[in-house]
């Protein structure tokens, strides 16, 4: 059981973009799920203009939890959107670019070892948004401490 409560700080040329996440409680590999995150937010900051925002959205959903990494960046094409998670895949426009283009292979594998699902879709308002599905239990954070509070 991890506690999924972060707040990421995001640095990006001297600015930051703060972004916080309600506290809930997963039954998840938290290895694999920083993993995911960290490659959702790296690739956040490095394939968008500086300064635009991100955000990062973790909440329940039926049977698990439901990460949400979105930028105000250049989007995904849809004709790219299956092709950019196979491994060793970089962008017509980042050549060169440091990386190698693994970053989302690994977070469709990770998700995939958790008996999960990762896609990305256009965000409403210009962007990405990139999903992660991960059957898991979740405990709100509320009902942990209202049972610490009236334990019966
Ligand atoms: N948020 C995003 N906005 C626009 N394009 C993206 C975004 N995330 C990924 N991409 C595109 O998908 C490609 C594959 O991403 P991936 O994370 O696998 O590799 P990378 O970021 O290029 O390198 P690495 O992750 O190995 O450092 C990127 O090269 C880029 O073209
Ligand atoms: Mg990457």
């Amino acid at each position: 059981m991890v506690v999924l409560g972060i707040v990421y700080r995001v640095s990006r040329c001297n600015e930051y973009t703060l972004v916080d996440v309600a506290p809930l409680v997963a039954d998840v590999d938290a290895g694999k799920v920083e993993r995911i995150v960290d490659n959702l937010l790296a690739n956040a900051v490095k394939h968008t203009p500086a300064g635009t925002p991100i955000w990062l959205r973790i909440e329940a959903c039926p049977g698990g939890v439901l990460l949400v990494v979105e930028d105000a960046g250049p989007g995904i094409p849809r004709e790219l959107a299956a092709g950019i998670f196979e491994p060793f895949y970089q962008g017509p426009g980042d050549h060169p670019s440091p990386g190698s283009g693994i970053g989302l292979s690994l977070v469709a594998k990770f998700a995939e070892l958790h008996g999960g699902r990762t896609w990305v879709e256009d965000r409403p308002g210009g962007g990405a948004s990139f999903r992660v599905e991960l059957p898991c239990s979740v405990i709100p954070m509320d009902s942990i401490s209202e049972r610490n509070a009236h334990p019966t």
